[in-house]
């Protein structure tokens, strides 16, 4: 089948890099000769048919820009044989033939799904949890790695002068992912995920020695995923003397100007998924491994876990004896 026309859409929680993908992928299209639509908000766009046509223009100015112009919505009837059968009545409807999705996990268990149906799809990943099997970064993850970091610096000048304990929460879903690589650049003390379990005793026994060996405040970088921060914070303050504060970064980790590296990797995995298509190699997974774009096929990558990095997480831990 010779494409003629194909669909960008960017669905589930925003990535700082997604601009710049929409941006690559509708650019790569049409100098190959495609026809572009984008899809707003997310997959309910599709479902509820509400597209636009993209050209060169429309992408000016931006790629530095946070966020996704196609704008975004949670969509859970893409889960449903209805939502999928109102999707695709839309694609046929207005010629698509083939489709690529910048998103998370959510949206690559979508993509699949879809192409099940015999639309050719490609999925570029997009997430600040940088939780995609088959790929080492997700477009969206530097960012946010770099707001967390700057925050935590921030953070450290008031537990330095009030020589406190910082418990920073930091976002990530079910995963630890990103808390580790927070924990490890910005030199915190204790990277709590949901990987790894500790108990408060341990961690408690921990933190006192910690201040014996002369530290007189501590930062804990605590994953989202480990459950309600405040009970956990009251019980390390239960055992502690040490005043303990919380701060929880939220959503700032999702938003702002997307770091050169976001932007180069959406950069080239736009260029690759259109790639993809132009060589007739559909329903793969666009990935970051071993220093080189490359690509999964889904049947490599479905119901696959990304596995947690226990050489990292020690080496946190050691470096910020
Ligand atoms: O997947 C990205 C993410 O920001 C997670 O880190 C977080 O748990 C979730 O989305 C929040 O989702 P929502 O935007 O629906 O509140």
């Amino acid at each position: 089948m010779k494409i003629k026309k194909i669909a960008v859409v960017t669905p589930g929680g925003d990535a700082p890099g997604m601009n710049p993908a929409v941006r690559a992928v509708v650019r790569e299209a049409i100098l190959k000769g495609y026809e572009v639509m984008g899809i707003r908000r997310g997959f309910s766009g599709l479902i509820e048919d509400d597209l636009l046509e993209m050209h060169m223009r429309t992408v000016s100015g931006i790629i530095n820009r946070g966020g996704t112009i196609l704008k975004t919505k949670r969509c859970a009837e893409i889960r449903t044989k209805p939502g999928l059968d109102k999707a695709i009545r839309t694609l046929k409807k207005h010629g698509i033939q083939a489709l690529v999705i910048i998103g998370g996990d959510g949206s690559l268990a979508a993509g699949q799904k879809i192409s099940s149906y015999g639309i050719p799809v490609i999925n570029i990943p997009a997430s600040i949890d940088n939780d995609i099997f088959g790929t080492e970064e997700t477009i969206g993850y530097d960012t946010a790695l770099n707001t967390a970091v700057d925050a935590i610096d921030k953070i450290r000048d008031t537990a330095t002068s009030h020589e406190r304990i910082f418990i920073v929460e930091i976002m990530g879903r079910e995963h630890g992912f990103l808390s580790l690589s927070v924990g490890l650049a910005a030199g915190a003390e204790f990277v709590i995920v949901p990987e790894k379990n500790i108990s408060i005793s341990t961690l408690v026994r921990q933190l006192k020695d910690e201040k014996r060996k002369g530290k007189t405040s501590l930062i804990i970088v605590y994953a989202e995923g480990c459950g309600k921060i405040a009970e956990f914070a009251a019980e390390v303050q239960k055992r502690c003397v040490t005043e303990v504060r919380v701060s929880s970064l939220g959503y700032i980790q999702r938003g702002g100007v997307p770091s050169a590296r976001s932007r180069y990797l959406a950069g080239l995995f736009g260029s690759h998924a259109v790639r993809l298509l132009s060589d007739g190699k559909y329903n793969r997974l666009v990935a970051f491994s071993g220093g080189k774009i490359c690509d999964l096929k889904f049947s490599e990558v479905a119901g696959r876990e990304k596995a947690f990095n226990e050489e990292l997480y020690k080496t946190a831990r050691r470096l910020s004896s």
